[in-house]
């Protein structure tokens, strides 16, 4: 089901383009390297899914979940990580995976969680940037699409857990 009222960004062509451009870049920076990819549940399980399988190297895989309270389509407040990785991450090079990054609340707290863990390094990447609405200094270091502004679904991205199932990226019309 396509949202009612949107407008197409990206189509699925250039989706998987953007993508595959990504993993090239991540497997020749990683070349050698013990690289985990930590995925941010639910949002980036299609991006994961499909980044992964563009990689040239070897890679861990796990997942994280995390919850913040506030409304439903910006963070806000207090975040709690609702489902912890599980890979041993001491001494590994670590890249999150996150679908789109907007306040940069949510990835700065998960970048503390993982730097407890003494991870040889911690890198970014996100299919989405909307830079301008950051609240908090964040940098991505892999970015799919930078987005100014508006509300984006499709490709794993939800409104109300709807819309994650679409091949595209739309932006939702209010
Ligand atoms: P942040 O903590 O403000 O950076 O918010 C990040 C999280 O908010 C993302 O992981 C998404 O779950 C959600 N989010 C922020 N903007 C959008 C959007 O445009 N579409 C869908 N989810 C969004
Ligand atoms: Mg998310």
């Amino acid at each position: 089901m396509k949202p009612k009222k949107q407008e197409r960004l990206y189509t699925r062509r250039e989706i998987q383009r953007k993508v595959k451009e990504l993993a090239r870049a991540i497997s020749s920076d990683y070349h050698g390297q013990d690289l985990v990819m930590i995925g941010v549940l639910n949002g980036a399980f299609i991006f994961l899914a499909d980044l992964a399988r563009y990689l040239a190297i070897p890679v861990q895989l796990d997942f994280v979940r995390l919850a913040s309270y506030g409304s439903q389509s910006t963070s806000q407040g207090e975040i709690r990580l609702t489902k912890s990785f599980e890979l041993p991450l001491s001494g590994k090079h670590i890249l999150i995976v996150e679908d789109i990054v907007d306040t940069g609340l949510t990835l700065a707290f998960l970048r503390k969680m993982i730097e407890k863990e003494n991870p040889q390094s911690i890198r970014i990447c996100a299919l989405i940037d909307k830079k301008e609405r950051r609240e908090i200094p964040l940098e991505v270091d892999y970015v799919g699409f930078p987005i100014p502004s508006g509300f984006i679904v499709g490709y794993g991205l939800d409104f109300n857990e709807q819309y994650r199932s679409l091949p595209a990226l739309y932006s939702l019309k209010r």
